[in-house]
């Protein structure tokens, strides 16, 4: 009794000295308790020690109860603490559980907001706290290689300073909160077509300017406690025995000083695994149990290997202080002030693609409002498996125009198309509103009735793009058309009432080449959380400007897309999906044995990344490529005017200032973007690249003085003779503008 208080003292103890420092670097900080921590590794047995590399239940793994210390603790974010759930992780009906359902992870990238992001991981910092959790699985923050990509929703944007800029302030808002993030999945987890098996092969310079930006960002800057590494292999090893990324590069280059813990089912040996830099086996311990004991005993493994992974773990658990029992799980996680985040990222996230009529903001004189389409209603909060919320409430799109409408317009509705729905591999249909397939055509009947609400009304606003059936987690999309005869149904509806506007609700691109021809206003509206529907009111009714850019590009047609056109996607083989497989046995159908044996045999596929770093817009600008919309797209219902740019170049930092003026009578934020340009470059290079960004608001009629800046060091390539970064010396042009294809200002200096 009397030890376990001892250390009960040292663990407040710990976690004041750990957030009183503020002179030490942000992963330096996890290691202050290092003395005490050996002490204690040094009164543990081994069985003690192994006990805590692998899970315990679903969602924890073990302390050490002999001494005071507690479980770990985690759940799946990125945007909404998930409900409790029990074996299979089948929810434990708990009334209390409830979360805030944020933005996704493409919605949030498109505020392009670093406070924003910060608040976001604040938020869920908070949440996690109330629900007594000590690490949230993410941010999700792998690059969107696939425009088909099924988590393309969760993960933020295909640029990795975008990316990078945003992890960090989302790391930082979580651990200031008090509870750890969980980087996932490192790395170059970029498909799921294959995830659990396939092996991407991809250069270095290609890993460390795009895919490994993001992660390195938010462990060096922000002190990130916890990385996942991926189901996939990298260059020929899995990423939980990957020595190069966890060992090389995460602990050696970027000083991580946190644990890590595999992706649900992505431990796949003993001693690989242990001397590949896994700490955490999850689930299961059949490599990190008996047979790491049993490693240790006959002298395979030096016992140092296992104190440095427990090392590692207790650095976390002393830096986050444990919620007792009887404190967590007292109140609704979801509570007022974590909701206000919530709609103001929804507020900043929403883009206008297009506005060619005028049609937005609804006029004045509009009295009656068809809306059309099935994801006018859809919940979009739970679902896509591991990244669902159980939300507290959700408004949907329709509620949101019909309150804000109020009693002088009226609002009509029709579904217009059936919904693709799907449960855990099993296609739907569900119910009668489902299809068998996104390919079926449009329904006559469903078809026949919006086009007479449509004929009925003065404008309608149609709710076409996917749903997560769709886009999930497990799966990649067939392709990126719009599904259930969404085509044909805009065409009937415009042909009743060219009044019409879109909203695309999905998490990532549409093929909107059809669309776009019968749609003279566009807006994408995203899987835009529980506040999503009210902020979208806000936008359509011009009491806020539309400022959401686009985190990505929506390329003409697919088959433009980088790994598309170098031939590198979709390969042939197909694994299933080991998550599937192993936690859902009532959706296969199949014994464990079974599995295992199918696990055991499965195919093995490889992504080659030959596009190299030419990764969305960076392959389109050079390859001269059109695109439907372009990386950083996004309209305002007023115009803003840029001024010439000046810069300096001091202290290895390049600064860039200009005016930036609101010509419009309403206020709304612009989203600068300063975009750099090698002029004779040696080095193979994109024809430009984003390095810096900020989100600016002004009043009507304002103008204010704008400063970007970037160190120099962000201009360096990585060097694959040199194996490190360089800069090149000579000429840059900077490109400052509204979109990545909007350019209104340039000015060129030498480096
Ligand atoms: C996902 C992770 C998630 C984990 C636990 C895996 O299938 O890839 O993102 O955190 O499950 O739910």
């Amino acid at each position: 009794m009397k030890l376990y208080t001892t250390f009960l003292a040292c663990l407040t103890g710990f976690a004041i000295m750990t957030s009183c420092n503020s002179t030490v670097s942000p992963q330096d900080r996890l290691t202050v308790n290092d003395d005490k921590i050996n002490e204690i590794i040094a009164l543990m047995t081994l069985e003690e020690k192994v006990e805590m590399l692998h899970s315990k239940t679903n969602m924890s793994s073990e302390g050490v109860p002999r001494l005071g210390i507690q479980d770990i603790k985690y759940t799946d974010g990125p945007f909404g603490i998930r409900e409790e759930n029990g074996d299979g992780f089948r929810p434990l009906g708990w009334k209390l559980d409830s979360a805030t359902y944020f933005p996704t992870g493409s919605a949030l990238a498109a505020t392009w907001s670093k406070e924003l992001a910060y608040k976001n991981g604040w938020a869920m910092g908070k949440e996690g706290r109330l629900r007594g959790k000590d690490i949230i699985l993410g941010p999700a923050i792998n690059i969107q290689r696939l425009p088909v990509g099924g988590r393309t929703y969760e993960y933020l944007s295909e640029d990795p300073v975008l990316s990078a800029r945003l992890s960090v302030e989302y790391t930082k808002g979580s651990q200031e909160a008090g509870t750890a993030v969980c980087l996932k999945h490192f790395a170059l987890n970029n498909q799921e077509t294959n995830r659990g098996s396939v092996n991407v092969i991809a250069d270095e310079r290609t890993m460390r300017e795009i895919y490994l930006k993001p992660f390195e960002a938010a462990v060096r800057e922000a002190g990130a406690m916890c990385v996942m590494p991926a189901y996939n292999k990298v260059n020929g090893y899995y990423c939980s025995e990957n020595a190069h990324l966890l060992n090389e590069i995460l602990r050696g280059e970027w000083g991580f000083k946190g644990m890590t813990v595999s992706d649900w089912g992505g431990t796949h040996s003993t001693m690989g695994a242990a001397l590949g830099g896994l700490c955490v086996q999850m689930t299961g311990d059949n490599y990190f149990g008996q047979a790491l004991i049993d490693s240790v005993r006959n002298g395979a493994l030096d016992e140092a290997v296992v104190d440095a992974k427990v090392r590692e773990i207790l650095r976390l658990r002393f830096a986050i202080e444990p919620v007792p029992e009887d404190v967590a799980n007292t109140v609704m996680t979801s509570q007022p002030e974590t909701q206000k985040v919530a709609y103001e990222i929804a507020q900043k996230s929403i883009v206008l693609l297009k506005n060619e009529t005028r049609n937005l903001p609804i006029a004045e004189d509009v009295k009656k409002i068809a809306v059309i389409g099935q994801n006018a209603v859809l919940s979009t909060a739970a679902g896509g498996v591991g990244a669902g919320v159980k939300t507290l409430y959700e408004i949907s799109p329709l509620e949101g125009i019909r309150e804000r409408a109020g009693q002088d317009i009226e609002v009509t509705y029709a579904p217009g198309y059936r919904s693709y729905k799907m449960s855990w591999g099993k296609p739907g249909p569900l119910g009668p509103l489902d299809a068998a397939s996104p390919s079926d055509p449009a329904d006559p009947e469903l078809l026949a009735e919006a086009v007479a609400l449509a004929k009925d009304a003065d404008m309608v606003i149609f709710f076409g793009g996917t749903n997560k059936s769709i886009e999930t987690e497990g799966s990649d999309r067939q392709n990126i058309d719009l599904p259930c005869g969404q085509n044909e149904l805009v065409q009937a509806l415009y042909e009743a009432n060219d009044n019409l506007v879109t909203v695309i609700i999905s998490g990532g691109p549409c093929d909107l080449r059809v669309l776009d021809q019968y749609s003279p206003a566009i807006v994408q509206g995203w899987w835009n959380g529980m506040e999503g529907g009210k902020a979208l009111a806000e936008v359509l009714f011009g009491d806020i400007a539309p400022s959401g850019k686009l985190p990505f590009t929506f390329p003409l047609k697919l088959e433009d897309s980088p790994a598309y056109a170098m031939g590198n996607f979709p390969d042939k083989n197909s694994g299933g999906d080991l998550f599937t497989l192993m936690y859902r046995l009532d959706a296969t159908g199949l014994t464990r044995d079974q599995i295992q044996e199918y696990i055991d045999n499965l195919p093995d596929p490889e992504s080659r990344y030959t596009e190299g770093i030419l990764v969305g817009y960076r392959w389109f600008d050079t390859k001269e490529v059109p695109v439907m919309y372009a990386f950083g797209h996004g309209l305002s219902y007023v115009d803003f005017e840029y001024g010439a740019l000046k810069c300096r170049n001091r202290n290895d930092r390049i600064e860039v200032s200009f005016d930036l003026e609101n010509l419009g009578n309403m206020q709304a934020d612009e989203v600068v973007q300063l975009y750099v340009r090698r002029i004779d470059s040696k080095v193979e290079r994109p024809y430009k690249e984003l390095k810096a960004f900020d989100r600016i608001t002004l009043n009507a009629g304002e103008t204010r003085k704008v400063s970007l800046e970037f160190p120099v060091s962000e201009l360096a390539h990585w060097d694959m003779d040199k194996n490190g970064w360089i800069i090149e010396p000579g000429r840059i042009e900077i490109l400052v503008g509204s979109s990545s294809d909007d350019i209104r200002q340039s000015i060129s200096t030498e480096i």
